[in-house]
């Protein structure tokens, strides 16, 4: 598999934690760097935690910019674990990160056309609500001939929803700003909750992590066992999802997916604001341009997510050459 240019764009957030790092001990993976925006967490905080992430994967080589503080038209709302704020330091010990200067739509924009000059265009893993995705495409439609796919964490189809009983929390924190970019006309790849929830992480994958992980990996034990995703009553078994981490591991190993094209769109106003529907046999005739995942292997992902982390446990702190071995 070749290398892929990849852009984050981030609202941090636990699962936003771990699908970074696994993005960045993953040698199929250049990530260019993390654009944020307010969703889990108010903007201030997800930079802030982004940047903590980013040192604690050991590179400082990859930016972050701080983008959207708030969605584009709807009242904020935030992550149901939005108490958490900045990661406390008995999770991740402060760094010496700081967010880049400039904006995360502009870092977007001027790395999509660079991509579009070069031949080579790049992928987008929005992983928070789609805001800084949406603002560059409206603002500047010539970046889209840049943008090679936009895999997005998002959406609800058979499943229900969790932040409403009809609502994914990415879309619901912004839905105009979801219809923007699934009608952009950029190829989307859609990962609803229909598919994270099929891959549920116990105890015992979060004491991996910390046995084999190293730093990284006992942070990531102290934020998922301290705010706990489980949910027996919804899932019928132990354990939780890592919602974000399918858009990485989408990108490493694809053939632990099972998709459909599909037209897709979201309910933008009213009551049910960030219901996402759609149609997988063209009754409405309009072309199915999306793709939505509607499958994963669960002991394959969570077994590529433990083995990823794991890497953070070698002596010397991981980059993209020793990563590779
Ligand atoms: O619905 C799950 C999504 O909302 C994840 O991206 C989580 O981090 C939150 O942003
Ligand atoms: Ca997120």
């Amino acid at each position: 598999m070749s290398l892929q240019k990849v852009i984050i764009d981030t609202d941090p957030g636990v699962d936003d934690a771990a699908a970074i790092l696994m993005a960045l001990a993953s040698p199929e993976i250049d990530l260019l760097g993390l654009s944020v925006v307010a969703g889990n967490v108010p903007l201030s905080d997800a930079v802030a935690n982004a940047c903590k992430v980013v040192d604690l994967s050991g590179r400082d080589d990859v930016p972050v910019y701080a983008g959207a503080p708030g969605p584009l038209v709807r009242d904020q709302v935030f992550g149901k674990y939005a108490r958490i704020g900045p990661f406390g330091h008995d999770f991740v010990t402060d760094g010496n990160i700081m967010p880049a200067g400039g904006h995360a739509v502009d870092f977007i924009v001027c790395t999509a056309r660079e991509a579009a000059a070069s031949g080579e265009k790049v992928t987008i893993c929005a992983i928070g609500p789609l805001t800084n995705i949406a603002l560059a495409l409206m603002q500047h439609p010539d970046v889209a001939r840049g943008i090679g796919q936009i895999v997005s964490m998002g959406g609800a189809f058979a499943a229900l929803g969790h932040r409403t009983p009809w609502a994914e929390f990415n879309v619901y924190a912004d839905p105009h700003a979801a219809e923007i970019v699934y009608r952009s006309g950029v190829p989307v790849v859609v990962m609803p909750l229909d598919m994270t929830f099929q891959a549920l992480f116990t105890q015992r994958h979060f004491e991996r992590f910390a046995e084999q992980g190293g730093p990284a990996g006992a942070a990531l034990f102290k934020l998922f066992t301290t705010f706990d995703r489980s949910d027996v009553d919804r899932f019928g078994r132990p354990g939780g999802p890592i919602h974000d981490a399918t858009t990485i591991a989408w990108l490493i190993r694809p053939d632990l997916f099972k998709s459909r094209k599909a037209t897709v769109g979201v309910q933008v106003t009213g009551f049910t604001k960030g219901y996402t529907y759609a149609d997988f046999h063209q009754k409405m005739n309009l072309a199915a341009k999306a793709t939505i995942v509607t499958d994963v292997d669960e002991e394959g992902f969570i077994n590529l997510m433990v083995e990823r982390i794991s890497r953070y446990g070698r002596v010397a702190p991981p980059d993209a050459q020793s990563l590779g071995g």
